[in-house]
């Protein structure tokens, strides 16, 4: 399939790791220019021209980035993070925990979407695109935070959705269950330390296990996986397709 996305502006948010640099190096390989904002800008993508180190939780430094680009035809937000403790029950976790957690993962996209929504209302087209949770869709009592502020983002997903679309503009998101990143074994590190000695597991038997338990298909989700569909979702293909949040997850979240 013929995506025609060639010699299109993408910025990418969290481009430096995980599933931030896999769609990152998609959008690369269908010819865009991707400029990649991150708070480690060394380690992007080598191909990726432009990366800007940053804060995104700095709503400033958002919009000196935006305003480095201009207008671009399409910005992903793959930026997130766990509290680092073990959630269940939320109790566990003090009220001030949560302050960082729904500050990363939901402010950081609503400085995102806020910096480049006038560019994206002036050129009337392109693309927004959100990575979301399967824990914000569930209630997961992993990470309480954490889950409420992808069910936040989720939610923000569909305003900015209804707000953008008289001007042609599509906003989504995309819901992974597990991948193997850095964030994914945070949220490993951060169980064990509230199990005795004796129960502990090393990351692979305890991803295993989540895995068998909590996907219908049983295997883990790869990077490349959100890659595929992100450039997919920028394409024209994708011109109907708007405040949706779609499930690469193995089937773990199914909605009637
Ligand atoms: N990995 C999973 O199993 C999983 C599951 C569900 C949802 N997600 C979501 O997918 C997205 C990508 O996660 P990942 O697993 O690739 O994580 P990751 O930790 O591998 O990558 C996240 C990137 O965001 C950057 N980042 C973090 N805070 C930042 C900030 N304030 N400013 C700029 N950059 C910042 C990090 O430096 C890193 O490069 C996140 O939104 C995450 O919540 C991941």
């Amino acid at each position: 399939m013929e995506l025609n996305l060639k010699g299109q502006k993408v910025a990418v948010f969290g481009a430096a790791r995980g599933i931030g640099k896999a769609i990152a190096e998609g959008f690369l390989h269908e010819g865009c220019v991707v400029h990649g904002f991150d708070l480690d800008a060394g380690d992007g993508p080598p191909s990726v021209v432009n990366m800007h180190a940053g804060d995104a939780g700095s709503y400033d430094q958002v919009q000196a980035f935006a305003r480095s680009l201009g207008a671009v035809d399409h910005v992903v937000h793959s930026i997130g993070v766990g509290s680092g403790k073990f959630g269940f029950p939320f109790w566990n976790l003090a009220p001030e925990d949560w302050r960082r957690v729904v500050d990363v993962n939901l402010m950081t996209a609503v400085h995102a979407a806020h910096a480049f929504a006038l560019n994206f209302v002036e050129k009337k087209g392109g693309s927004l695109l959100f990575l979301a949770s399967v824990a914000g869709q569930i209630g997961s009592q992993t990470d309480p935070p954490y889950s409420a502020a992808k069910a936040g983002l989720i939610n923000f997903v569909h305003c900015a959705a209804k707000d953008f679309a008289p001007h042609g503009v599509r906003v989504n998101a995309l819901s992974p269950g597990m991948v193997r990143t850095d964030l994914n074994e945070s949220v490993w590190r951060a169980g064990q330390t509230s199990l005795p000695a004796e129960m502990r597991q090393d990351y692979a038997v305890w991803a295993e296990e989540k895995i068998r338990k909590v996907s219908p298909l049983g295997r883990w989700q790869t990077p490349s996986e959100y890659a595929a569909m992100a450039v997919f979702l920028a394409s024209e293909h994708a011109a109907n397709i708007t405040g949706q949040t779609i499930n690469i997850d193995g089937g773990q979240v199914m909605h009637s």
